[in-house]
């Protein structure tokens, strides 16, 4: 049976293009049922739609409270039955009751390695520790802001004269590697979660490395 997928995004949507492509040359069993941006302006919904896929937008700011927004999102998506939901750098923080509700099936990629920089501006904080190893993770979502067990993580390195945009760049490349490897191993039962740990059921490597 084709695993329903839904993407929420906020922006460019080059990570949603990265997991479509591999989704098409790959030939998974899958199936888009949507594209849900909370920002209209989202340049990753023309996408979406010059590539046939049927998009929505949710402007957060039309909604009186957080509360009232997830509540409308919540509504939307289960009205779209995804068997996974995939947050493609959508950028509003997900309330509990969304989350409890798609546990277990609610993936997002963070331009960080976790537990290191959640939240906003990563790539400054990265470069302001001085870290020498910078890159991303795809992690199955909890309540907790960009929380939960890992699925894979990439790894890049931070070199000497990096500006935010220059580091940024570099794990973006990485990040179209790592979410398409994530999101298909999930769409192909790979993937087990014991304990809070997220295993690769045939011990795939849950880490790439990137120093080219
Ligand atoms: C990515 O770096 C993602 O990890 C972060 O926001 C960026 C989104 O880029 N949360 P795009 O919209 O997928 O191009």
């Amino acid at each position: 049976m084709n695993t329903r997928i839904l993407a929420l995004i906020s922006g460019r949507g080059s990570n949603l293009a990265a997991v479509v492509e591999a989704a098409h040359a790959q030939a998974w069993k899958a199936q888009w049922v949507g594209v849900i941006s909370n920002r209209p302006q989202a340049a990753g919904l023309q996408w979406a739609r010059d590539h046939g896929l049927h998009t929505q937008v949710l402007d957060h700011q039309a909604f009186e409270t957080r509360e009232a927004f997830d509540a409308a999102l919540l509504q939307s998506c289960k009205a779209l039955q995804p068997d996974l939901v995939v947050l493609a750098g959508f950028m509003r923080v997900l309330g509990e009751p969304f989350v409890r509700h798609f546990e277990g099936r609610l993936m997002n990629i963070h331009p960080s390695l976790l537990p290191a920089f959640p939240g906003l501006h990563t790539h400054r904080r990265a470069l302001e520790c001085g870290v020498k190893a910078a890159g991303a993770t795809v992690h199955y979502v909890t309540p907790t802001l960009d929380h939960g067990p890992v699925i894979a993580q990439a790894v890049v390195p931070v070199r000497a004269g990096d500006d935010e945009q220059a580091l940024a760049e570099r794990v973006l490349q990485a990040e179209h590697r790592l979410l398409p490897l994530a999101v298909g191993w999930h769409v192909n039962g790979e993937l087990a979660l014991q304990s809070g740990v997220v295993h690769h059921r045939r011990g795939a490597p849950q880490v790439l490395f990137f120093n080219e």
